[in-house]
């Protein structure tokens, strides 16, 4: 008799605990709330003191099992707003709960500081991105990452000036070949929005020839690397007329002139821009040397490239 009352106060007092529990947890999510976890745990944890003293070797059927770990369903019964921001946005932290809180309703303003009971990034991932400089730090992982349920809204606020201290490939590439996108473009103008975002070159420019596609940035980076775009590079087989676009005189003249050179497009002679060749690069010494005699130029028999009389 006397033990089956003591039993019932205990399966009541756990009750209860459970039920403060569900309704601070229900109520608010907010780290202010835990202290009302707190008196709930004190008034249990007598009554068990005391109950334990004559219970230990009787075990009720109510108690006659081995408690589960809790599963993510079961944490999320209660922390409906965590598991949505995981659902959502978490990616591939859709992990179980308990691989990174591996200690949970631990915190105690008092006893327990919240930093100590939270997980730690540097577990799993070491100091990811490296130590960073001086004036960019990058070992503060949640000055970036603010929400470990969603660990890719990162906002962009945070790491405008921080480009280069991850990217030091295309930081050194834009500083050392300087050029407008150095000093009148900053890596967010065009890298704007949100992270990893990548523009369009129309957003900015037109074409500077017909046969360009203003809405194709590939065709342009063909010739112009984005980040260092007066570093220009083309093939042989670029079309004749892209040049025109800004050669319109060059191009007139080699057309009027139908001579085998007509064939040819402007970067067969010219491979690298504004580079003037020298006849002899193609065509070797093509006379004797009686023939040259009076003469070292070819230009003063041929005229020009563009324009060998016929
Ligand atoms: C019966 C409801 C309930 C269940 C189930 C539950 N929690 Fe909680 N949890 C709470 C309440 C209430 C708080 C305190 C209020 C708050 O901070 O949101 C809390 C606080 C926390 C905290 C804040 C830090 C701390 O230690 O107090 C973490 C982290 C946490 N829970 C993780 C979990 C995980 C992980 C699970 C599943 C393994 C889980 N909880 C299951 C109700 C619950
Ligand atoms: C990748 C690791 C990771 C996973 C997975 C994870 N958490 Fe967290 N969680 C954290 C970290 C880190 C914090 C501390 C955030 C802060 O600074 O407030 C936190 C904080 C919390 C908090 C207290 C602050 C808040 O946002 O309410 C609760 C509650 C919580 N987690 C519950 C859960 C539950 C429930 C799950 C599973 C559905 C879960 N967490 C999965 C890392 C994780
Ligand atoms: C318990 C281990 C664990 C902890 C603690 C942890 N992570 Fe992760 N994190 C992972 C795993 C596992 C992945 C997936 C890795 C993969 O598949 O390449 C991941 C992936 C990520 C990703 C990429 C997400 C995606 O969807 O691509 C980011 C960003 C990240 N973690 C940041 C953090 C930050 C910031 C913290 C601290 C708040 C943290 N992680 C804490 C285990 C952890
Ligand atoms: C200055 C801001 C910043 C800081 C500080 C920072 N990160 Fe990141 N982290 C980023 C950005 C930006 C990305 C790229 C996200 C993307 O791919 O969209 C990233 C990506 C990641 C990834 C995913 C990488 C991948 O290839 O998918 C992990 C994991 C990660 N960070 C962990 C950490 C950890 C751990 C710390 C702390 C030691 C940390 N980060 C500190 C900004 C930061
Ligand atoms: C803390 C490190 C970090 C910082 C700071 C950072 N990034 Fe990233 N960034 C990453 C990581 C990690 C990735 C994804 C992995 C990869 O592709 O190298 C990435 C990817 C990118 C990509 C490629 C996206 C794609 O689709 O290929 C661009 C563009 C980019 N970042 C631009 C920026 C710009 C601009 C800034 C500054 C506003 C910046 N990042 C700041 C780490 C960072
Ligand atoms: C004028 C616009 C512009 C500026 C300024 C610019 N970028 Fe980019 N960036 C681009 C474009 C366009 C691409 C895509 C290139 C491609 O597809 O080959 C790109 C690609 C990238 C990538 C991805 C590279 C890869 O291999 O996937 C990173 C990282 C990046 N930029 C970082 C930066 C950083 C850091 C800065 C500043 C120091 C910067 N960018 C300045 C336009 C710009
Ligand atoms: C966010 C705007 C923006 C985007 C996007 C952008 N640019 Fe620019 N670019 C500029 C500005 C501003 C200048 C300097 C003024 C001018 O020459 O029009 C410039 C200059 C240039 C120059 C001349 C550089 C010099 O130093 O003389 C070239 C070439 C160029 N851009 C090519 C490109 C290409 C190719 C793309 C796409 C891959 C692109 N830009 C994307 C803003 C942009
Ligand atoms: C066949 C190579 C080639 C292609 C493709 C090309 N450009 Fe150019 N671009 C050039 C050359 C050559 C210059 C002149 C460079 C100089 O002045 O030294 C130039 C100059 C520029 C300039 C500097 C300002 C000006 O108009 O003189 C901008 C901006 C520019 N290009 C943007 C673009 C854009 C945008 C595209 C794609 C729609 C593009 N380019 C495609 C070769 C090319
Ligand atoms: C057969 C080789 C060859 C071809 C094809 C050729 N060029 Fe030239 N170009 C030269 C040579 C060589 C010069 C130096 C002047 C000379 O000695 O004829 C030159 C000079 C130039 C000059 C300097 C100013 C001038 O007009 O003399 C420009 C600009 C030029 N070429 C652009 C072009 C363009 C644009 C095309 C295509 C429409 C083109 N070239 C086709 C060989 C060629
Ligand atoms: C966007 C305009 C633009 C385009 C497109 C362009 N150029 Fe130019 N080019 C220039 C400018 C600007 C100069 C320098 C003008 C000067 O020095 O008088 C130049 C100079 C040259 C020169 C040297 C001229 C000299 O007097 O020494 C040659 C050769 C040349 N370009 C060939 C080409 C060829 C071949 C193409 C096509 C593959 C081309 N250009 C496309 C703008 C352009
Ligand atoms: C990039 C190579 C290249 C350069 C540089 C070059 N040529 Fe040519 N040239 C050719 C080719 C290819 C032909 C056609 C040969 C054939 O079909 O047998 C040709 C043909 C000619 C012909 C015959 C024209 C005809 O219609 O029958 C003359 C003359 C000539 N070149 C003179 C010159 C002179 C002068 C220069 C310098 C100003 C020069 N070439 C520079 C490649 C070049
Ligand atoms: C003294 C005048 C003179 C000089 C200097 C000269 N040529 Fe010629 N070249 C000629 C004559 C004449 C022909 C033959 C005309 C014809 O067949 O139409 C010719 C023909 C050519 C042909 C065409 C050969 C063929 O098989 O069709 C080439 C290529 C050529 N010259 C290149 C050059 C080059 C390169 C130079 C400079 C190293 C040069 N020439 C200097 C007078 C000259």
């Amino acid at each position: 008799m006397k033990s089956a009352r003591k039993g019932a106060i205990v399966v009541y007092a756990v009750a209860i605990a459970m039920l403060l529990l569900v309704a601070v947890g229900c109520q608010s999510q907010k780290r202010g709330a835990a202290p009302m976890l707190g008196e709930a745990e004190a008034v249990s944890a007598k009554e068990i003191k005391e109950a334990n003293k004559e219970e230990t070797k009787k075990v009720s059927k109510l108690y006659d099992f081995e408690p589960e770990p809790l599963t993510v369903a079961q944490c999320a019964q209660c922390h409906i707003t965590v598991f949505e921001d995981i659902k959502k946005q978490g990616g591939k932290h859709q992990l179980d709960c308990v691989r990174c809180h591996t200690q949970f309703h631990m915190f105690n303003p008092k006893k327990r500081p919240y930093e100590t009971v939270i997980p730690k990034c540097e577990t799993c991932h070491g100091v990811f991105h490296g130590k960073g400089t001086k004036t960019v730090r990058l070992t503060n992982c949640a000055s970036c990452h603010a929400d470990p349920h969603a660990p890719l809204i990162i906002p962009s606020a945070e790491i405008e000036n921080a480009c280069s201290s991850c990217h030091k490939k295309e930081a050194k590439q834009i500083k050392k070949h300087a050029s407008k996108h150095t000093t009148e473009v900053a890596c967010v103008d065009c890298h704007a929005d949100k992270h990893g975002f990548i523009p369009e070159c129309n957003a900015c420019h037109e074409s500077h020839s017909p046969d360009i596609d203003p809405n194709d940035s590939t065709s342009c980076m063909v010739c112009h690397p984005v980040h260092m775009p007066t570093k220009i590079v083309y093939g042989v087989e670029t079309s004749s007329t892209i040049c025109a676009g800004c050669h319109g005189e060059a191009y007139d003249l080699l057309q009027k002139n139908r001579t085998k050179h007509t064939e040819l497009t402007c970067a067969k002679c010219h491979d690298v821009h504004k580079k003037i060749p020298d006849c002899g690069d193609c065509h070797g010494i093509p006379h004797s040397k009686t023939m040259m005699h009076d003469t070292s130029k070819c230009g003063d028999c041929h005229g020009t490239a563009h324009n060998l009389p016929s």
